[in-house]
């Protein structure tokens, strides 16, 4: 008895080789009779049929493809040429001197190579990383577009610096043409005040930013502005609350360099913390403030009063000045609260203020320091809701109004000499848009500003 083995072998189809073993037996004399025995009655004609259209259809899917791959190997060839003229054009680029550069459409070439990037990326995504040939295309292309954009940085920073430079040099020239102007004058005598009036502002010189820091937009700060102080020296710096109204301390430094280093610095505490809770019934209103004679000066919290504090010992004093408007009344364009401007120059010490009587015109009053009270005042023709601010100088009345974010104009005056009022124009350059407080330095010819946060000052100059 033999055992047939026949293995039948179909065609391969997608599932791989499908075997199946038959047994047979051996049926008399040579013959082997195979007894097959096959899972369907019939041969699977029909299954074969399907599978020959599979393999036919695959065939063809495999021809498509490298028909596909070969097209865009001739589309790579094409990119390949454009990124090799794109890289010449490119060295030639980097082989000119900046200043050539700026002739250089870079926005042409930004667009060219962006749509070979799009290109190689579609390619990319089809053929998924294995096509070493768009890789590297792929690779080149990112590095091309990534020196354009270096040498477009590299071009626009030296255009760029170049304006900054040529700016910087006009306006040194400016400075120097007024320095040159300003030393031309004769200088009027410090505390003398038989001249012909102002002549020039300096330019803005920035100090530093107050010490509480940029959120304490509106305050004053100056140095002592006594003709006679006992501390020349002395300087003051006074932020108001964020809220643009109240004033808890001021902070003194003994001299310029402690200022400048913020440091030997004395905090002098106005309003007071009693169980939890503020107390600012000696606390300041507004930015009006001035050091005189090392008491500072300033408009008392929530009333009409002046208030006085010695910077010494902190003696307290203060005094209702009739008829003023208080609480935010008429105070000046765009500065909230400052409804009492304290001010000094040769003449004494001075407040700016303004009644319901005078319908918000200004009113100077002469401050009498030993009686703590105006002891003489002058109503002006100037409204003061329509100044920016004002202050003081040999007894005549300066306002200014903003022009544009930039420039302040001194626009009006009043001499309390003659009882009268004129308009003026003399230009300011600000550092900041908003001038909460300015006042003027006697002993030194010089305005202090406090300007969004920003410490300011300026140098005057008078005609002889
Ligand atoms: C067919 O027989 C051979 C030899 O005995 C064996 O190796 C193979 O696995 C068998 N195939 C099937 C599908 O039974
Ligand atoms: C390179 O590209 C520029 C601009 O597209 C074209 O004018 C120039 O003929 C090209 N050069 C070559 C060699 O293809
Ligand atoms: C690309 O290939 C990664 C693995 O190499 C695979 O995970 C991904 O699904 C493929 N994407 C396409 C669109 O074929
Ligand atoms: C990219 O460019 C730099 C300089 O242009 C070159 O040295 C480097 O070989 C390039 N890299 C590729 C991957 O092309
Ligand atoms: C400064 O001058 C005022 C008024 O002239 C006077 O009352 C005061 O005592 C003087 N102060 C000093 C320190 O001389
Ligand atoms: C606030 O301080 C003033 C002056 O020191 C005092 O007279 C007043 O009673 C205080 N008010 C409160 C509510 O504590």
């Amino acid at each position: 008895m033999y055992l047939c083995l026949l293995t039948l072998v179909l065609l391969h189809n997608a599932a791989g080789f499908v075997a199946q073993n038959f047994t047979g037996k051996l049926n008399g004399g040579d013959h082997c009779v195979c007894e097959v025995l096959l899972p369907d009655s019939s041969f699977p004609a029909m299954r074969v049929g399907t599978l020959e259209d599979e393999t036919q259809r695959l065939t063809n899917r495999v021809e498509d493809e490298m028909q596909k791959l070969e097209e865009q190997d001739i589309r790579l060839d094409a990119y390949m040429e454009k990124l090799i003229n794109l890289t010449k054009r490119l060295e030639r680029l980097e082989k000119l001197r900046p200043e050539g550069l700026i002739e250089i459409n870079f926005d042409v070439l930004k667009k060219e190579i962006k749509e070979m990037e799009m290109v190689i990326s579609q390619l990319r995504g089809r053929v998924n990383g294995s096509n070493a040939h768009v890789e590297s295309l792929y690779k080149e292309v990112k590095n091309i577009s990534k020196s354009v954009g270096q040498l477009e940085t590299l071009d626009k920073n030296n255009v760029l610096k170049a304006q900054r430079d040529m700016e910087v040099l006009k306006k040194r020239l400016v400075d120097c043409e007024k320095t040159i102007k300003m030393k031309a004058q004769p200088m009027v005598p410090l505390g003398f005040c038989q001249h012909h009036g102002l002549s020039l502002i300096s330019k803005p010189n920035l100090l530093q930013l107050n010490w509480k820091g940029a959120a304490f937009k509106s305050g004053a700060w100056g140095k002592d502005a006594a003709w006679n102080a006992t501390k020349k020296s002395l300087y003051w710096v006074a932020p108001l609350n964020p809220d643009g109204r109240i004033l808890e301390s001021i902070r003194i430094y003994p001299s310029f360099n402690d200022i400048l280093l913020y440091k030997n610095s004395i905090d002098l505490p106005l309003s007071v913390l009693i169980n939890n809770r503020w107390n600012h019934t000696l606390g300041g209103q507004g930015a009006g403030v001035i050091v005189y004679n090392n008491n500072l000066y300033y408009n008392c919290y929530n009333s009409r009063d002046m208030c006085r504090t010695n910077l010494n010992n902190g003696v307290y004093q203060r005094k209702t000045l009739p008829n003023a408007v208080f609480n935010n009344r008429y105070s000046y364009s765009g500065v909230s609260y400052q409804d009492m401007d304290f001010a000094s120059d040769e003449k004494g010490l001075w407040v700016i203020y303004s009644t319901e009587a005078s319908a918000g015109k200004i009113v100077v009053g002469k401050v009498n320091v030993a009686t703590l009270t105006v002891e003489k005042s002058w109503t002006t023709t100037q409204k003061k809701t329509e100044v920016t601010n004002a202050f003081m100088m040999c007894g005549v009345l300066y306002a200014t109004r903003s022009v544009n974010k930039k420039t302040e104009e001194i626009f009006y005056m009043f001499d309390t000499k003659t009882g009268k009022g004129e308009q003026i124009s003399f230009m300011m350059e600000k550092m900041s848009e908003k001038v909460q407080s300015l006042s003027y330095n006697a002993n030194e010819h010089k305005l202090y500003m406090y300007s969004d946060a920003y410490l300011v000052h300026y140098d005057v100059i008078f005609k002889p």
